[in-house]
């Protein structure tokens, strides 16, 4: 079973208020995130549009978290140029966003970024195995990327242990993320499945209690 205690919280602004976006970020803050995670869906990649470079940008300069980019975008390698001076993050792209994955995750580290890949629900764990020296990073999605808020596939812990299986292998340091569907509830679980860093948003925004609610998810994984 995986050691529960270091795990560490990704806050996304996405179930926020995006037309008080400056205000999502101090809620993020206020409950005690370990870094903010920045969600760009295209309209193609997936259905809907949510912010661009821009507001990685402003989010950067205003918020002193560390922060990552989930880049839900066709022909990722575009959008390298367009984040050039945007801050330091790490970039996270989709296995399934482009034919030449790998090529622009040495990009991505080549231009000072941090480099991660995600993964959608239907793709086998086994398809990041060749990239795995390539990030420091898998995100794991929890259900299809595009919309926040909505259930966690319960396959999910199966796939997250059968990447912590791929990691360990490989000798490879990457951590890992699951993304989509976090709740107090399933964290647990996904620890000790392997999961290194959690993404939460509606678990946070919709919460009664925005600011105490990354503070439960950490006492349901210490199991107190
Ligand atoms: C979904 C995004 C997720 C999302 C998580 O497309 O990649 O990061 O914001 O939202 P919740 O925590 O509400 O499932
Ligand atoms: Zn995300």
């Amino acid at each position: 079973m995986a050691e529960t205690s270091s795990f560490k919280i990704s806050a996304s602004i996405l179930a926020g208020d995006l037309l008080n976006l400056g205000e999502a970020i101090r809620t993020c803050e206020r409950a005690g995130a370990d870094m903010l995670h920045l969600d760009i869906c295209d309209g193609h990649f997936v259905p809907t549009i949510s912010f661009g470079e821009e507001v990685v940008r402003r989010t950067c300069q205003e918020s002193k978290l560390p922060a990552e980019v989930h880049l839900m975008v066709s022909r990722p390698g575009d959008w390298l140029s367009r984040m050039a001076d945007g801050g330091q993050f790490r970039m996270i792209i989709h296995v399934e966003a482009d034919t030449r994955v790998m090529g622009i995750l040495q990009l991505i580290e080549r231009e000072g970024w941090k480099a991660g890949v995600a993964m959608n629900p239907e793709t086998p764990a086994t398809a990041v195995e060749p990239l795995l020296p390539y990030v420091d990073n898998v995100l794991i999605m929890g259900y299809a990327p595009g919309f926040a808020g909505q259930p966690l596939l319960d396959y999910t812990y199966i796939k997250t242990e059968d990447v912590r299986a791929l990691i360990e292998k490989t000798g490879s340091s990457a951590t890992i993320t699951v993304d989509g569907g976090v709740k107090a509830g399933n964290a647990r679980q996904l620890v000790e499945a392997g999961a290194d860093i959690l993404v939460v948003s509606s678990g946070m925004f919709s919460h009664e209690n925005p600011d105490e609610s990354l503070n439960e998810i950490r006492r349901m994984v210490a199991g107190e």
